[in-house]
């Protein structure tokens, strides 16, 4: 229900190809023949509870499965506290539990084939979520009819919106005119494909539209507000006015950045840009009051419901095509009360 709203009111913003994301194509109410709704056991383990992001893709699973018939006692929701040897724990007593289905938002995506090898052993199917395994894994899922999947988001997109976003604004970022973009970089954790891509590919936006850019700063700041925060003051601190733009890998850490930046006496969208990626409900706030750039929308509901329904298939006995991409949204100051409004 929320999902149908949702893709209604963004339907404006949506491009051609949104159309015929997974997150459309599950419109219809979803087929639960041949499935014991009462009886399935799910295991769901996240990377760490405390991500704000993944908090709001856990809350959704939960709400959606229990939508859909699930039994919330057969449904168990696991922190792996980032740290893969816990979560590698939490996945084995799953197999001993003998769950059903499990939705895995890995500590570290390189643990993939392990991990997939130790449920396919188990004949347990596996749903992963939100950190891509590399191609060859998925490849070989493919290749040897093993029951796992991927439900997530093309950072590479995500990136390129962040880039469009200060290519958008009054002077394409080189806001004191010296003919190149200046600019520090915040990244989440290094290991994961979205940090990387959303690094890259923001800068690629500006430097493919012919800008000339320099960083000033690339440092990790794990998905982390806090470290946003400390991050974004110390690069104040070295390189003051020089920095015109802040490009932050996702919102926690541009909340973060924002303190940072309110604290030295910085104006956001006058003599500085500041763009984040998730669409946390603080930073649609932040955009509509002017004091954000703008963010990316990482559609937690039609992923977390994807995941459902990808885990609903393997109950049913259903191939699942190994990747399974739902689609970024571009948020400005133009569309982002309507995100706020579809996410309250
Ligand atoms: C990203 C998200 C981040 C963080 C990360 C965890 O997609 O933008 O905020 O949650 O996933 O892997």
């Amino acid at each position: 229900m929320k999902k149908k709203f949702l893709s209604l009111i963004l339907g404006a913003a949506m491009t051609a190809s949104m159309m015929v994301a997974p997150a459309m194509a599950a419109e219809a109410p979803i087929d639960l023949t041949g499935v014991d709704v009462e009886n399935a056991t799910v295991g769901i383990s996240i990377y760490q509870f405390s991500d704000n992001f993944m908090t709001l893709y856990r809350t959704e699973l939960v709400r959606y499965l229990t939508e859909l018939g699930f039994k919330e006692e057969n449904i168990q929701v696991q922190d792996g506290k980032n740290d893969q040897a816990e979560q590698t724990n939490q996945i084995n007593n799953f197999i001993t539990a003998g769950v059903d289905v499990m939705i895995l938002n890995l500590v570290q995506s390189s643990s993939a084939p392990q991990v997939t090898d130790m449920c396919n052993e188990a004949g347990i199917p596996v749903v992963y979520i939100n950190r891509q395994p590399d191609e060859a894994e998925s490849d070989r899922w493919e290749a040897d009819g093993i029951k796992a999947t991927y439900v997530g988001a093309d950072a590479r997109q995500s990136g390129t919106y962040q880039g469009e976003l200060i290519l958008e604004t009054a002077n394409g970022g080189d806001i004191n005119g010296d003919g190149k973009v200046s600019y520090i970089m915040v990244q989440g954790d290094p290991e994961n494909v979205d940090a990387q891509y959303r690094t890259e590919f923001s800068v690629k936006a500006l430097t493919d539209a012919g800008v000339e850019v320099e960083e000033l700063l690339l440092q990790r700041g794990d998905w982390d507000q806090a470290k946003g925060q400390q991050i974004v003051q110390d690069a104040l601190t070295q390189f003051g006015e020089q920095i015109e733009v802040v490009f932050c890998n996702n919102d926690a850490m541009a909340l973060g950045a924002l303190q940072a930046i309110q604290a030295a006496g910085r104006v956001v969208n006058e003599d500085i840009y500041l763009v984040g990626v998730d669409a946390l409900t603080e930073a649609l706030q932040d955009t509509i009051d002017g004091t954000y750039t703008g963010t990316v929308f990482n559609d937690h509901i039609s992923q977390a419901q994807t995941a459902v329904e990808m885990a609903v298939n393997y109950l049913k006995g259903e191939e699942v095509a190994p990747i399974n991409m739902v689609d970024y949204v571009k948020v400005t100051s133009e569309n982002a009360a309507d995100v706020l409004e579809t996410l309250q």
